[in-house]
């Protein structure tokens, strides 16, 4: 490989991601409302509620625990925190606002000063650093007053209140964020419903029109804040956040290739075309008549669509899937969130996502071949248990040779593709605790936390042996992996 091809654009946006409601712990400090992630139950049993029907939105300690409320305490602590990550060179840092900091309860008419004093503390920290925030506005914690009073995405009346939200948070921090990001993993709402778009499907067989319906308010919803952030911060970028699993059929079968056509459009394409290409796409519409979906679509909903499109894509890469029309429960592969089969060429991390680096640049290309908009990887990582040796150290080499190998698909996506990428933020910089399981355990740090899925630790930080090669690749722009 010669040296021109071993290299990141000048300005490459190295950094790593995290969201509010899994780090920052304080969850009613500050005059912060409750938001659905403060009722999601840690540990296994959370994955069950959240792909059942049925979820009541209620805290019950006699049951569960609750590791969101405390998170990793990021909200006392953001000024250690970002000095590591300044430590390792950080360029940009992506997080969340709590939309319940600045709402309390979603519907207010005028924000909350505390909440918005919060993130003015820590955007000027990381500026201090010359570390570039990168704010998504939604990610997983919609405010429960939402869900329970207006069903969610569901009721339009909410596009008005998150309206209100990002005029509320785009004038308030235009001096201070130009990256910005509208809903987490939009299209994880087709899976996760509760996360993502507010509400729980009650029945099995009535998911397609609220779900549908939800997602236009969603789209109507991103536009506006597209429009608001053009206006307001002429100089920022605002992109969408899908996830992205390359869909391969298992086989040269014809009948399996249709079928991961048909599962790629539907789950990583339908978002985005709307969110970049700014209309439903002709699959789209006939799948809504082959469901009887009957989206009510305002005056004017089409044309803002299409007249305010994002600046770029992200997407978090974990995993591609592997898919057939026919399979058994023996074929699949249980430890993918996405489902899919077992892909016999691949291994599986320890909660059982397949690991395909060569997937990633699959997803680069077929992104930037499909919309040619600027690519940022606003995800990645290796959830992981870690061990603390006899020294106190922690040797996370599973971890570095993820990332080398993840890192590495990118570097040939730009250099041998000419696939236009921004940036890279790492899923979980720092350890926090997991969307899907609330587990501490599943780790995906350079910063070890000492908390532990039973709430015990003394939440100090300690740096593992990634923290050191990573802040080596970012200090040579990617050319040491
Ligand atoms: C993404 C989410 O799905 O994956 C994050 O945007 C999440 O919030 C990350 O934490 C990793 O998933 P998990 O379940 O291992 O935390």
């Amino acid at each position: 490989m010669t040296e021109t091809n071993k290299r990141f654009p000048e300005g490459f946006l190295w950094g790593g991601a995290t969201a509010a409601n899994q780090m920052e712990g304080g969850f009613h400090e500050g005059n912060k409302g409750l938001n659905i992630a403060d009722v999601l139950p840690g540990g296994k049993e959370r994955l069950k509620v959240l792909s059942e029907p049925g979820f009541n939105f209620e805290i019950d300690h006699s049951k569960y625990t609750y590791p969101n409320h405390e998170g990793i305490d990021f909200y006392h602590r953001y000024k250690e925190d970002i000095a590591l990550f300044a430590e390792m060179g950080f360029k940009a840092f992506r997080l969340s606002i709590a939309w319940t900091r600045i709402f309390p309860n979603g519907d207010e008419l005028e924000p909350n000063e505390e909440g918005l004093a919060f993130y003015d503390r820590v955007f000027d920290e990381l500026h201090k650093y010359n570390i570039e925030p990168v704010v998504t506005i939604s990610h997983y914690e919609m405010p429960l007053n939402l869900v329970k009073e207006y069903g969610g995405w569901r009721s339009r009346e909410v596009v008005t209140f998150f309206e209100r939200y990002v005029n509320a948070i785009f004038n308030r921090y235009k001096d201070k964020v130009k990256y910005w990001m509208t809903f987490n993993e939009i299209n994880s709402g087709l899976m996760m419903p509760i996360m993502g778009l507010g509400f729980s499907i009650q029945k099995e067989e009535d998911k397609y029109q609220p779900t549908f319906q939800a997602f236009h308010h969603q789209f109507v919803a991103s536009s506006i804040a597209v429009k608001a952030c053009h206006e307001i911060i002429p100089d920022a970028k605002i992109g969408c956040m899908i996830i992205f699993a390359p869909v391969y059929a298992f086989d040269s079968n014809p009948e399996n290739q249709l079928y991961a056509l048909q599962e790629e459009r539907l789950f990583n394409y339908f978002c985005a075309d709307v969110q970049v290409r700014g209309e439903y796409s002709p699959f789209i519409k006939r799948y809504f008549e082959q469901h009887n979906i009957d989206l009510k679509i305002e005056e004017g909903d089409l044309e803002l669509l299409k007249e305010n499109t994002v600046d770029y894509i992200g997407f978090s890469y974990y995993m591609s899937r592997t898919e057939k029309k026919h399979k058994t429960d023996e074929d699949k592969a249980h430890g993918n969130i996405l489902s899919g089969i077992k892909n016999p060429f691949l291994n599986a991390s320890d909660w059982g996502w397949e690991i395909d680096p060569a997937g990633l640049r699959v997803s680069l290309n077929k992104l930037y071949d499909r919309y040619g908009v600027p690519l940022f990887v606003v995800e990645n990582g290796l959830g992981a248990y870690d061990k603390i040796e006899e020294d106190g150290s922690i040797q996370d080499d599973n971890r570095i040779d993820y990332l080398r190998e993840h890192i590495a698909a990118m570097r040939d996506a730009i250099n041998e593709d000419g696939v236009e990428m921004m940036g890279y933020t790492s899923w979980g910089c720092i350890d926090l605790v997991s969307a899907s399981t609330g587990e501490m355990s599943k780790r995906y740090g350079y910063i070890y936390v000492d908390k532990h899925d039973d709430g015990s630790g003394t939440l100090d930080r300690k740096k593992k042996k990634s923290f050191f090669w990573y802040k080596d690749v970012i200090a040579t722009n990617g050319e040491n992996l």
